[in-house]
């Protein structure tokens, strides 16, 4: 039986949604601090917030389709402002907003009635609840209430993702207690805190499950105490939340390349959307998402599955799952110069026996001699940057 942690490694790919206050003004979802928008005037905003009937299935459909077997969904950002019924704790929520009703109950159903397991990043640095600097201990009470709630009302979720620990490295964070909450009511959430930028990769109190790589690139995780999972997130341009003048975009090969380089490291990869302020998806967003989707489908033994393994091959990345192995290539065109001019392809040695192999974008069988193949290149009209080569042991 495979526990928690693995069953979240085998997600593999998810996407992480910022969506709140801040997406009406499409600048991003610092704009409050950034901007310096007064207080009055931002947290006026809720009056503005409304938000489609559809929003969810939009979402949840534009996870689909990309290949994503997740969702982490900001539930309350540092502007403080909650997506979810806050029951009382304050009137900063999305029931109290021109939206009206609770925005997390409507995410959580549609994944589950879609098979994306419904995941909750959650805020740790708070702008509006004022405890946050006057008193720090009472805050806490907030946020683990608030925790509370996430973990009672919404049925089984995948795990909970704070950020924010960073604004206050030397407080009294309760980590015991607020994990011992999760715990309490979702002993298989997935635990994580993301540790920012500075700290990539870095294991820090035992009970979290996952480190986190930011936008930093994936290594191997640290698991000398336990099995602990690796995520690592990114932006498909330069802003998190919507900003509605960022052209920034990061190219589909790009993407493709950090999926992969997760997998190498059997970590999961974390792509981002910011909805508009009526929780549609960018028409540019998710085409960009459903390309990525097409490679993903392609490949797909391979994304899920597949784990690092200790052989090391020349001209290949490596994995093992499914009782076979996957070699990863960097694979031309056929058009390509080097290729066309009779130029030497790139010779893969996988340095053992194996008995046949086949490319999992179309299926052909691939001829190997010795343990070596050479790499096919994609045909003309076709590029898909890489290749994932399937070998039977
Ligand atoms: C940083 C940003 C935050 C964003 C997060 C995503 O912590 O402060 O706005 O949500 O990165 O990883």
């Amino acid at each position: 039986m495979k526990t928690y942690v693995e069953r979240f490694e085998d997600l593999g790919f998810g996407m992480f949604v910022h969506f709140g206050l801040y997406s009406i003004y499409g600048k991003g979802e610092w704009a409050k601090e950034i901007c310096q928008v007064p207080d009055e005037k931002y947290f006026g905003l809720v009056k503005k917030f409304k938000v489609t009937k559809n929003w969810a299935k939009d979402l949840v459909k534009t996870a689909k389709d990309a290949g994503c077997r997740y969702i982490t969904l900001t539930t309350r950002h540092h502007d403080g402002f909650s997506l979810y019924d806050t029951c009382g704790l304050n009137e900063y929520d999305a029931p109290h907003s021109a939206a009206g009703r609770d925005l997390v109950r409507e995410f959580v159903d549609e994944c589950n009635a879609n098979g994306i397991v419904p995941f909750f990043y959650h805020t740790l640095l708070d702008w509006y609840n004022k405890d946050f600097n006057t008193d720090f201990p009472k805050y806490i009470d907030y946020l683990v209430k608030s925790v509370e709630l996430l973990c009672t009302r919404y049925g089984k979720i995948g795990g909970l993702w704070f950020d924010g620990m960073w604004s206050k490295w030397d407080e009294d964070w309760q980590e015991d207690r607020l994990y011992g909450t999760i715990r309490k009511y979702q002993p298989e959430a997935m635990i994580i805190n993301n540790t920012g930028l500075s700290e990539l990769g870095k294991v820090g109190h035992p009970e979290l499950d996952s480190v986190t790589f930011e936008r930093g690139k994936p290594c191997k995780v640290d698991n000398s105490d336990r099995h602990r999972a690796g995520e690592m997130c990114q932006i498909l341009n330069d802003h998190w939340g919507y900003a509605k003048n960022d052209i920034n975009y990061k190219s589909v090969k790009e993407l493709i390349s950090d999926l992969v380089d997760c997998r190498r490291y059997g970590c999961n990869f974390l792509l981002n959307v910011g909805p508009c302020g009526n929780g549609k998806v960018k028409v540019l967003d998710k085409a960009i998402l459903t390309e990525i989707g097409k490679w993903v489908r392609a490949n797909k033994g391979f994304i899920y599955e597949a784990r690092p393994c200790d052989l090391e091959a020349e001209n290949a990345i490596m994995l093992k799952g499914n009782g076979c192995l996957y070699a990863v290539v960097d694979a031309p065109m056929a058009s390509d110069p080097n290729v066309a001019l009779g130029g030497a392809l790139k010779e893969v040695n996988l340095g053992t026996e194996i008995k046949a192999a086949h490319w999992l974008d179309n299926g052909k069988k691939i001829k190997v001699k010795n343990g070596k193949f050479t790499v096919e290149p994609f045909s003309y009209g076709t590029s898909l940057i890489k290749r994932v080569a399937k070998i039977d042991l």
